[in-house]
């Protein structure tokens, strides 16, 4: 939603602010603002737009200091204005706050701090914050007591860190519900939303939990329970990411450079081992109904297990969209609820868990980012390692999850004995050929779905049309179409088209079908069913298929043909082509990749 970032070294810190923040604009872009110590007084910068611009703009690496706070926004609350934009001061600009989360209660307090004087120049829920801590220093002459009698006020979630020029070498900071870490150098420290923020300095993160607050120093840290004022002795986490992952070496976007690294994160996923594959089949087995749960693409995932497991281990396994889970979903102890999260930080995920646990229930998640929340959330995490993904639109991270939930739907197929050892043995085999076929599929069909999506990069609507494994698919591929180039792309099973939708077809409605290769008979048949039923009413086909050239003679309008490969591989490498044709057409728009509207990576709000 938001990304913090803070600094306090023994130099000039403004160029490992800059570059943090940088490092999480894909939190939030539409606003950027820095607090940096200056002496023993508070500079404040700050305005609408990115981060680059916004540094090179107001000339903050020119500004020289030992400590600053810096943040880039998403908004929730007020709309994208300079006033709007963090930091926020005190009324005797002592303090500069940051902030990610909501402050739900911020109504009240405001307006009880206006009644004492107090005065406010945005419409932000954040702005409560420096008053409060004004307000509290004034009896407390302490920071940190003025911080702790804060937080007992704040309700909602959020990260905060803040500096004070009554103390102008510590950082504070604390957390409820919003992620917020520290980065552990030697002579500098860091507060980041994620490791991003530090990864170029330090590998070392110690991760704030809810409910504590934490005060550096360039030389000390110290995390306390917000409650009990009690010190608390955390471990440092070593973090086995490389910043130069998180480069975007040479690729003109990171989306593309993400869809490249595809082949290495599904090698990452088959080189996982048995053992944490086989604890989670375990739980599968053991319970009496898993759920499967994510939202925005994990939910695509999710449905992409449904269909996996039904298929591989005979289980029906319901995937329900996080945002909707406490309504629908009916768990209890003998449930499992199994999550997919990129972010580990997903609201909507999160409160799905949370839920869960409520009720008892077991709960395990596939995710991307270690020590997130819903990593430490659950009680069994499996770590898909695809490393960092930078571009908000997801890509490389799906296609992992995908290939955790194929291992998984596999193992427990050979534990239920749906599948021989045999059986297993051959899909194994299958699947760890996916590297190599989507190498070459990235190799020998770039140029050519680069040339389609240029043709028809003017098209108003799509229909994204699959069955079976490859319904999900055509949702997943169609949400990087809307998500990506903002062309209304729509998701829908083959079979659903003719109860309704085909009204639709003429000239001006386009469709792409995922059709399945030939060994997989009944699939085949009947999506080209589909297929036949658009084009007799004059309709655009563009089919993307693995038959023989030739076979499918003027059947489709445009076709795409892929080389042949096993009906267990087979989805996976549409869904590159869905990636490959999204991204040639937002780049054909011009539109903003890496950074597209209205969108944020971790959505940490409801
Ligand atoms: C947001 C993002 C989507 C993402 C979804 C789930 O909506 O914009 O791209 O798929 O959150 O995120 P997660 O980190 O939980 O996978």
């Amino acid at each position: 939603m938001c990304g913090i970032n803070a600094v306090v070294g023994m130099g000039n810190i403004t160029r490992a602010l800059f570059e943090g923040i940088r490092n999480l604009e894909y939190r939030g872009y539409d606003s950027c603002g820095v607090a940096l110590m200056d002496e023993k007084s508070i500079v404040i910068k700050k305005n609408i737009g990115g981060v680059e611009e916004f540094f090179r703009k107001e000339h903050v690496l020119e500004i020289k200091s030992q400590m600053g706070i810096a943040h880039t926004r998403w908004a929730t609350h007020g709309k994208v204005t300079r006033n709007n934009t963090h930091p926020f001061a005190s009324c005797d600009g002592r303090f500069a706050v940051v902030h990610n989360g909501i402050i739900s209660n911020y109504r009240q307090l405001r307006d009880q701090l206006k009644k004492e004087g107090h005065s406010f120049d945005s419409e932000t829920d954040t702005e409560v914050i420096p008053h409060l801590l004004e307000k509290f220093y004034k009896v407390t002459k302490s920071p940190e007591a003025a911080l702790v009698k804060t937080l007992h006020l704040l309700e909602g979630s959020f990260a905060i860190a803040f500096i004070s020029s009554y103390d102008p070498e510590h950082i504070y900071c604390a957390k409820r519900e919003s992620p917020l870490m520290l980065g552990i150098g030697d002579e500098i420290k860091f507060i980041g939303s994620d490791f991003n923020a530090f990864i170029d300095y330090t590998k070392n993160a110690v991760i704030i939990d809810d409910g504590e607050y934490a005060v550096i120093s360039r030389d000390s840290y110290v995390v306390k329970n917000a409650l009990t004022g009690q010190e608390i002795t955390k471990p440092i986490t070593q973090l086995d990411w490389d910043s130069e992952t998180s480069k975007k070496g040479g690729y003109p976007h990171y989306m593309l450079k993400e869809i490249y690294e595809q082949p290495q994160t599904v090698a990452n996923v088959l080189g996982l081992g048995a053992a944490p594959l086989d604890e989670l089949v375990e739980m599968i087995y053991e319970s009496r109904q898993t759920h499967l749960t994510g939202v925005g693409s994990t939910y695509y995932v999710a449905n992409f297990a449904k269909y996996v497991f039904a298929w591989l281990a005979r289980e029906f396994v319901p995937a329900t969209s996080s945002d909707e889970f406490v309504s629908l979903a009916s768990v209890d102890a003998d449930s499992l609820v199994l999550a997919v999260s990129q972010s580990g930080e997903t609201y909507d995920t999160l409160t799905a868990l949370k839920f869960a646990r409520e009720k008892k229930a077991k709960t395990a998640a596939v995710v991307n980012v270690m020590g997130s929340s819903i990593a430490r959330l659950v009680d069994k995490v499996i770590l898909q390692g695809s490393g960092p993904e930078i571009c908000v639109i997801s890509t490389k991270a799906v296609i992992s999850q995908m290939t955790v939930m194929t291992l998984l739907a596999l193992r427990l197929g050979l534990k239920k004995k749906v599948l021989t050892k045999k059986a297993f043995d051959r899909h194994l085999a299958e699947l760890g050929e996916l590297p190599a076929i989507i190498q070459g599929i990235l190799n020998e069909r770039s140029g050519f779905i680069h040339r389609i999506a240029h043709r028809y990069a003017h098209t108003k609507h799509w229909l994204y049309l699959g069955r079976g494994m490859y319904y999900p698919v055509a949702l997943e591929s169609a949400l990087k179409m809307k998500e990506v180039a903002y062309v209304h792309a729509e998701g829908m099973p083959g079979g659903f088209l003719k109860h309704g939708t085909l009204a639709l077809i003429d000239d001006s409605i386009y469709s792409i079908v995922f059709i399945p290769p030939r060994e997989d008979k009944d699939l085949h048949q009947s999506t080209l069913h589909c297929v036949e039923e658009i084009r007799a009413r004059a309709g655009f086909v563009l089919g993307i298929h693995f038959d023989e050239r030739g076979k499918n003679k003027d059947l489709f309008s445009e076709e795409l043909i892929l080389p042949p490969v096993s009906p267990l591989v087979a989805p996976f490498i549409q869904l590159v082509i869905g990636q490959l044709f999204s991204y040639f057409t937002a780049t054909t728009l011009k539109r903003n990749v890496d950074k597209p509207r209205s969108l944020a990576k971790s959505v940490t709000v409801g």
